[in-house]
């Protein structure tokens, strides 16, 4: 097995990657990615998606840490919230490190969405986001998420009732229509702006696509064209380059990533390099993707006090961390049988161990089986 202190020693041949150094008389310094999205600032425009079953406060944590400008929570259900549900409070809950930080909720009606506001509000967070875009069928069945689409003005006041609830910044996200032939993102997302509502993101699909087929962008360049508060892109951007092709093509202020950001965070930080200096930087060597997984694991310790539920937890990031890496199919059938973090660790470092430790890219078909929420 190999040592973690001997590991270690490896890392010397990383290629530095430069966060943002504050000058030595402590003046602020003026960081060119920084954006606003309606009353906050954010300080990239790569923001991490709502992802159920994923984004929890240990997934928020390390996409911050690797330079997420933005964490939204998973999808919490609004009546939920207003009944004081003991496990929706519990996702709700986050570790300070984790700011910016959004909760997002779904309601159906607008006296559920002003209560669930209120109650969202006492566990602190920098602003609560309401989701129009779920498509799946339970939600949808319940006249939620994106079967709102269909009564854009009941869909309105749920979005006014929010805002009005609470002194917090209430977003929105949405997909642009129902189906292709009731495409409406323009009429909905000016409405979420007439109720209020300090941005938009738009995932460029209909409720119908669910995650099928290539996203649109081009709905999202129409929405920016249409409202005056941010809009915030999001649909297949895998990587630094589509985040900069999305921004150039649309205009929008920032954009959301889900899937590209699963076991690899590095993604934000290819997007901050990107931007800033308009080439990419090294890919992560297996030493710092195992870096990654392991602090991943650690706060997910943190989160649950069952080490055992950590661990069960912890094991679909961990596929998602060594995907497309050499004898990853093999570590797979390993890696579902671990019981215990001591166990995933002393796995985690032989697998990244017996890897050269060498930048190795992300192979392009890594993300064409990423889990759908469908
Ligand atoms: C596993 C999974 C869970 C998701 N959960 C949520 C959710 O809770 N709330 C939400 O607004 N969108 C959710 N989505 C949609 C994503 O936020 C995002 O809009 C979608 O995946 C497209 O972005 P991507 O191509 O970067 O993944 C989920 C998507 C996936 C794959």
């Amino acid at each position: 097995m190999v040592l973690y202190g001997a590991y270690r020693d490896s890392s010397k041949t990383k290629v530095a990657y430069q966060p943002l150094q504050s000058l030595e008389n402590n003046e602020p310094v003026e960081n060119p990615l920084a954006r606003k999205l309606g009353p906050i600032t954010i300080d990239s425009p790569a923001v991490l998606a709502p992802l159920a079953g994923w984004t929890d406060t240990a997934m928020r944590r390390i996409s911050r840490k690797y330079g997420a400008g933005l964490v939204f929570s998973e999808m919490l259900s609004g009546e939920g919230a207003r009944r004081k549900n003991e496990k929706t409070r519990k996702m709700a809950a986050f570790d300070s490190a984790e700011r910016p930080y959004f909760i997002q909720y779904f309601a159906t009606n607008p006296e559920q969405a002003a209560d669930a506001a209120k109650l969202l509000r006492d566990v602190n967070p920098d602003g609560l986001d309401l989701n129009f875009g779920c498509p799946v069928k339970k939600i949808i069945l319940n006249q939620g998420g994106a079967a709102l689409l269909k009564d854009v003005s009941l869909l309105a006041r749920i979005v006014e009732a929010a805002v009005k609830a609470v002194d917090i910044p209430v977003s929105v996200k949405m997909r642009s229509g129902w189906d292709h032939r009731s495409l409406n993102a323009v009429e909905v997302a000016r409405a979420i702006e007439g109720a209020g509502a300090a941005w938009v993101t738009v995932h460029a699909r209909t409720r119908s696509e669910f995650f099928q087929g290539r996203a649109h962008w081009e709905w999202i360049g129409e929405v920016k064209s249409a409202v005056n508060i941010p809009v915030i892109g999001n649909g297949d951007v895998r990587n630094a380059e589509d985040v900069k092709r999305l921004l150039d093509m649309t205009g929008c202020d920032a954009v959301m990533i889900g899937r590209g950001a699963m076991g690899y965070p590095f993604i934000f930080r290819e997007i901050d390099y990107l931007l800033r200096h308009g080439e990419a930087c090294t890919a992560p060597t297996p030493y710092e993707r195992l870096e990654a997984a392991e602090q991943h694991l650690l706060w997910m310790v943190d989160y649950f006090p069952d080490p055992h539920r950590a661990t069960l937890e912890f094991r679909k990031h961990l596929l998602t961390y060594v995907k497309g890496l050499h004898g990853c199919a093999k570590f797979k059938s390993r890696a579902m049988q671990l019981m215990n973090p001591e166990e995933v660790i002393a796995e985690m470092r032989v697998f990244f161990g017996s890897l050269p430790n060498i930048p190795i890219e992300r192979p392009h078909d890594a993300l064409e089986s990423a889990p759908v929420w469908c």
